[in-house]
């Protein structure tokens, strides 16, 4: 048996002010997102700003449904938007940020794992890492540069390729 560690890494800002312009933009765009976010059920909005290359922006927020499995969250939302409107986009960034109603978020909500495997494939496709925030409103944002970083045993079998 042979023990094997992997190392990943993130930065961490102690608020918006810390960021780039850039990067704050998007995180107040993510922001902005949460205003259409559909989340009777869980109470519980998520909103993304997607920066592709060319500069333009491309929200999306999560959204429910009382079939609940047959909802899907805000990544998702904007990444098959951004798939099926632009099949050659190149993403640049994205931030994430959430909102509860019946509690604050103190943390940076990072992503689901579906939602991450959904970033490694456009990461993949478009041959160029993504740089992902996870903007906690009034706390802390992580920043992280390529999904690898938060799902370091992707699923990955070229052989399903082609
Ligand atoms: N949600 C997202 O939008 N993104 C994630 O990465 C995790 C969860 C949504 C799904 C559901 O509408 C709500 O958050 C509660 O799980």
């Amino acid at each position: 048996m042979e023990q094997k560690i992997i190392t990943i890494s993130y930065e961490s800002f102690s608020g918006i002010d810390m960021l780039s312009d850039v990067d704050r933009q998007l995180c107040l765009k993510a922001e902005e997102a949460l205003n259409t976010s559909y989340a009777p059920y869980s109470h519980f909005r998520v909103g993304t700003a997607i920066q592709l290359k060319g500069d333009q922006i491309v929200l999306g927020s999560n959204q429910e449904n009382v079939a609940y499995p047959s909802g899907l969250c805000a990544e998702r939302v904007a990444l098959f938007a951004i798939g099926a409107a632009n099949p050659s986009a190149v993403i640049e960034r994205m931030a994430i940020t959430a909102k509860a109603d019946h509690f604050q978020v103190e943390q940076p909500v990072t992503s689901c794992g579906a939602c991450l495997q959904v970033m490694a494939e456009f990461e993949k496709k478009q041959q160029q890492e993504i740089e992902v925030l996870f903007y906690c409103i009034g706390g802390e944002i992580m920043k992280v540069r390529g999904i690898r970083s938060l799902l370091p045993f992707v699923f990955v079998e070229s052989r399903l390729e082609g």
